[in-house]
């Protein structure tokens, strides 16, 4: 991105008005998840790399919900929607005085990578100091996307909309990704002087190009790798976007020393974050917000969201980490143990079929298996504390507000209402009675009332 340091100033227009009728939902399009948060929130990621000046979001469809999910950029409504040069065109007020370029990308088209958009921004200051600059890609199949034409010596001579092209013209392989880069006064200029005599009856941005080639203006154009600019219009495209988003997270993860036993098995947020020699074992989901320290393994078929697991730290099979859990150092949570805002100490164990939910779990602490910290009354919540190194037998329930001491222990079995004090032994249930030869004599009436059917 070097280029862009001696670029001009740079402004993003992100074209998100769309309804997204094929996506089949209430929720707007640039808003369905990918890699756990809102799709538009990858293109405003991506843009951010080349340190825009601004960035501007056009809304239309569900225009307060997206307004909201991009905030703090600013939004401008689109409405009515007259296509995508009108829609442009709703940013020249936000844009005003203004000069530098201007880059127009989609919202519904999020695994644009940096790189590529660089080089757009290399090729307006390249030979020619062309006004608007194109991004082209050439798909396995053109279907109907607008198709590039070009000139003598590669010059782009205009962009033909699928529904008004020539059947020669949709023979053209080369294809127009959508996203371009102009100089902020000429791009502008040049939309205003679009007009609706199409197909669609629609102000096509695409028509610029051959404006910009009728005035005698070079034009020029960067190329795409076909998978980078696939859009989202469906539920199964959206499925496949998130499959290429996956396969890139977890090639970053594998870089920064994560072994993936299965990678293809794992799903990764955006927001994941790992240290070196961490293990992750198959089926492992990883909700928004986790963050994995050096040397962790996670086994086979954990879910996790909103928790930090610290070094050294192990973790399943069969775990549940919900938000607000922290793992400390060297930790142990076994299968088939939830954990919810609570933070474990160093060392601690939590090995089978326990519920640990606002709870402190002090530093080298055993809590048994079966194990429930009763946290909610049924009208609020309410906390747990053990002690560093205490001992809570199998099948306790710990009914909070109630805190056990440092090095206490916790017999098997416990319903614990009542604090228990630093190395103290507490036993909270019912008193085991014996009769002695009492089991013939049961087992006798037992058969017999059987007998009688
Ligand atoms: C557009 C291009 C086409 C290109 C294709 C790539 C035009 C005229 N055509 O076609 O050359 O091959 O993208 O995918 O630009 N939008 C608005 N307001 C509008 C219209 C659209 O915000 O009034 C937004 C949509 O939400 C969408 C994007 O612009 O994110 C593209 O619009 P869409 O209608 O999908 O354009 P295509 O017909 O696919
Ligand atoms: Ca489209």
């Amino acid at each position: 991105m070097n280029d862009r340091a001696s670029a001009a100033p740079l402004a993003v227009v992100v074209l998100a008005a769309g309804q997204g009728l094929r996506m089949k939902s209430e929720t707007p399009k640039v808003l369905h998840p990918l890699a756990g948060r809102p799709m538009i929130g990858q293109v405003l990621d991506t843009v951010g790399a080349l340190s825009p000046t601004r960035i501007v979001v056009v809304v239309g469809a569900g225009a307060e919900r997206v307004a909201e999910a991009v905030a703090p950029h600013p939004t401008v409504v689109q409405e009515p929607r007259r296509g995508t040069g009108h829609a442009v065109l709703q940013a020249r007020d936000a844009l005003d005085g203004f000069t530098g370029d201007i880059l127009v990308l989609y919202g519904d088209t999020p695994l644009i990578h940096a790189d590529t958009l660089a080089a757009m921004i290399a090729a307006r200051h390249g030979p020619g100091d062309p006004a608007v600059v194109l991004l082209g890609f050439r798909p396995a199949d053109p279907a109907h996307y607008g198709r590039v034409v070009l000139g003598e010596g590669g010059r782009v001579r205009g962009i033909v909309e699928y529904a008004d092209a020539s059947e020669a013209e949709r023979n053209i392989t080369l294809c127009n990704a959508g996203i371009l880069l102009g100089a902020g006064p000429a791009l502008f200029s040049l939309i205003n002087r679009l007009g609706q005599d199409n197909a669609k009856g629609e102000y096509y941005l695409t028509e610029i190009f051959a404006l910009a080639d009728a005035d005698g203006r070079k034009t020029a154009m960067a190329e795409a790798d076909p998978q980078e600019v696939l859009g989202v219009n469906s539920r199964a495209e959206l499925a496949v976007v998130e499959t290429v988003m996956q396969t890139r997270l977890r090639a970053r993860a594998m870089v920064q020393g994560v072994t993936f036993v299965d990678p293809t098995t794992v799903w990764l947020s955006v927001d994941t974050s790992f240290g070196q020699d961490v293990t992750v074992q198959p089926n492992v989901f990883f909700g928004p917000g986790v963050s994995v320290g050096d040397g962790v393994e996670i086994r086979a078929f954990s879910h996790l969201e909103g928790a930090r697991i610290e070094t050294g730290a192990t973790v399943g099979p069969f775990a549940r980490l919900r938000p607000g859990t922290v793992v400390g150092p060297s930790a142990r949570v076994g299968n088939f143990v939830e954990v919810k805002n609570a933070v474990l100490g160093k060392g601690a164990k939590v090995n089978h079929l326990a519920y640990v939910g606002d709870a402190q779990v002090g530093a080298e602490a055993n809590i048994g298996a079966g194990t429930i910290t009763c946290n909610y009354d049924g009208i609020a919540k309410h906390r747990t504390e053990i002690g560093k190194g205490a001992f809570i037998g199998s099948n306790t329930a710990l009914v909070a507000p109630v805190k056990v001491g440092d090095g206490a222990v916790v017999g098997a079995g416990s319903t614990i209402t009542r604090d228990v004090a630093p190395d103290a032994v507490a036993v909270a249930r019912g008193e085991q009675t014996e009769r002695p030869g009492a089991a013939k004599r049961l087992m006798g009436r037992a058969g017999k009332s059987k007998g009688k059917g």
